[in-house]
Parts: C-alpha cells; structure tokens; sequence
C-alpha cells in the first residue's frame, strides 16, 4: 500500500507523540473545568483509529457513541450539504461532549454537526480533529483541538479512505495522482 504515495506527510511515531499531547491538553482542559467526564462522539468511518487511539490518552471518565455522515457526492469531492445517516444513541442533554473526526477540510461536516448536536443541549461542545486542511475553510468552524495543519492535497492512511481503501495504513499520505481515479475503482 506504501507504494502507492507520493509522499508521505504524518509518519506513525509524529501521530503517536501528537496524539499523547492532545490527550493530555484534553484531560487538563476538562480538569480545569472541574469535569471528570466526557461523552466522546467519534464521526465514522474516517475517525476510527485517531479515536481509539486518542481515547486511551485521555485520562478522564468517558461515555463514547458514533454518529454516521455521508460527505462525499464522489470519491474525492465532498457534497455541499453532509447528510448524517445515523444518528447518536447516548443521551448527550447536559454532558460535556467532545467531537472527534479526522480531517477539517471546508468546515461543512462539523458545523452540520456540531448543529445536530447542540439541538440535543449539551453543557458543552468542543470539537478535535486530528488533521486540519489549510486555507480550505468554506465555513467558520475552526476546531477547539487539532493535530497537524495540512497542504491542500488529498490525504489518505489512519483512518482517511480513498474509495473505501487505505484506512488501514499507519502514516498518513498523499496518494499518487495517477490512484486518484482508476478506471476499475468508479
Ligand atoms: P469537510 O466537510 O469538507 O470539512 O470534510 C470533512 C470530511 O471529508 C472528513 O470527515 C473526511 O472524511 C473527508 N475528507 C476531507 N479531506 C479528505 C482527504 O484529503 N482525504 C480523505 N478524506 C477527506
Ligand atoms: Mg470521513
């Protein structure tokens, strides 16, 4: 799968050292609050392995449910309105909640989300991505936690697809552009 990168841009140890640092700015975040408990909120499929990874860093009770979105109209290019096609379970009325997705690109996901959610009325609602695309914002929401700031290229690896695929790769790359469209992949 390696080989199918232009580069690689997030190597496995820089996400791991990052994410034990946002781990601890989101436990002292909270203790400073006085708050020994979050819900965390992880948007699927994208954020999986950042959240699983993430979570274990994160030295505070927490509740944790998924929320389910569609944002792309093709394999690269996101839809304008992000259709959320499931929705939480947990009881979020009141709590401290903690979004987590993968990658900020125009805003568009979050902000959806961040409104579904806070019609819920949470106590609070902060939100971390692990990465943060620049200059690409179409919307104002900018996150409370992030882990690295990006060039605008599509990424993939931990967690980030193209077509479904390359999830599992354990740095984060930018794929060749002759793998962006295969004929046999649309
Ligand atoms: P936004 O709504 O434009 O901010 O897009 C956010 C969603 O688009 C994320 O949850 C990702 O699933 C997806 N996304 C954005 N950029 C990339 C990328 O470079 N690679 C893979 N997925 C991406
Ligand atoms: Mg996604």
């Amino acid at each position: 799968m390696q080989n199918d990168l232009a580069r690689i841009l997030v190597s496995e140890e820089d996400i791991r050292s990052r994410i034990q640092e946002l781990g601890a700015d989101i436990t002292r975040t909270y203790r400073e609050m006085g708050t020994e408990e979050i819900v965390v909120i992880c948007i699927t499929n994208g954020s999986i392995m950042f959240a699983a990874d993430l979570l274990r860093q994160i030295n505070l009770y927490a509740q944790l449910d998924c929320i389910r979105v569609c944002s792309y109209q093709d394999d690269v290019n996101p839809v304008s309105e992000p259709e959320i096609v499931d929705n939480i379970r947990l009881d979020i009325a009141g709590q401290h909640v903690l979004l987590i997705d993968d990658i900020l690109d125009t805003g568009r996901t979050l902000e959806r989300i961040v409104h579904v959610l806070n019609d819920f009325a949470p106590q609070t609602l902060r939100t971390c991505v692990l990465l943060d695309k620049e200059g690409r914002r179409e919307v104002g929401h900018e996150p409370d936690f992030a882990g690295f700031t990006i060039p605008n290229e599509f990424v993939v690896g931990y967690g980030l697809d193209f077509a479904e695929r390359y999830r599992n790769l354990s740095c984060i790359g930018i794929l060749k552009p002759e793998l962006q469209n295969p004929p046999e992949w649309c």
